[in-house]
């Protein structure tokens, strides 16, 4: 198995402290700072702009893996690439033009990713996949933090780690949702390579105990 990343999920920190949160997940081996936007619009909630991406900006020197759960979606991805964002994901139904929102984001300098629900079908990899940098498996529907991994996910996670390996593209497979320590090694077997967990690092007391046991659960 190649590079492993883990993504803690700062809707799941202490929003009062947040740059303490950014610096102590990344001290104790955070790989991506997932940074997850919703507009009470795509989804029954509502989070962070561009203002707060670029107020953590100066906490980490880790990639911030921007998940945007917003409609529409060009004009907030660029907002993002200008605040610091270093990887964008959009959700493709979420855009009239997904081609051309990949191209908006690239154009802004950034890596791209496309987020699928767990109803999502994945025919829109047919003619994306040689053209971004990430696929975003949801494993709970999204719009909340602390939902239960949907078990049928796992499926779904194999079936693009076999599109990801047949295009020979260099792109990263990210689940989304419900994964804890006692879980986490289930979705790498099944081929995923990026982990985003927000209540289960949040909630511990010890982020770098909860960040080895995940990657040593990968390991396994
Ligand atoms: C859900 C978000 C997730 C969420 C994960 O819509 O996209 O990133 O924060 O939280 P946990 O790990 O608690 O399921
Ligand atoms: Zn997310």
């Amino acid at each position: 198995m190649g590079d492993i990343r883990i993504a803690p999920s700062i809707l799941a920190a202490d929003l009062s402290k947040l740059g303490e949160e950014v610096r102590a997940v990344d001290a104790a081996g955070a790989d991506l700072i997932h940074f997850d936007v919703m507009d009470n619009h795509y989804v029954p909630n509502l989070t962070f702009g561009p203002l707060l991406c670029s107020s953590i900006r100066p906490h980490t020197k880790l990639p911030i893996d921007v998940h945007l759960m917003v409609e529409p979606v060009d004009t907030l991805a660029i907002e993002f690439a200008r605040a610091g964002a270093d990887l964008i994901s959009f959700h493709p139904e979420a855009s009239r033009h997904v081609d051309r929102t990949i191209n908006v984001i690239k154009d802004q300098g950034c890596q791209v990713g496309l987020a699928f629900n767990p109803a999502t079908p994945l025919h829109v990899l047919d003619w994306t996949l040689d053209k971004i940098d990430l696929v975003l498996i949801m494993s709970v529907n999204p719009g909340f933090g602390g939902q239960s991994f949907l078990e049928h996910s796992l499926d779904k996670i194999a079936e693009v780690r076999d599109l990801i390996d047949l295009s020979g593209c260099e792109v990263w497979l990210e689940v989304d949702g419900g994964i804890k320590v006692d879980n986490i090694a289930s979705v790498a077997e099944a081929g995923a390579d990026t982990f985003v967990a927000g209540s289960a690092i949040f909630g511990h007391s010890n982020y770098n105990d909860v960040i080895g046991q995940m990657k040593t659960q990968i390991a396994a």
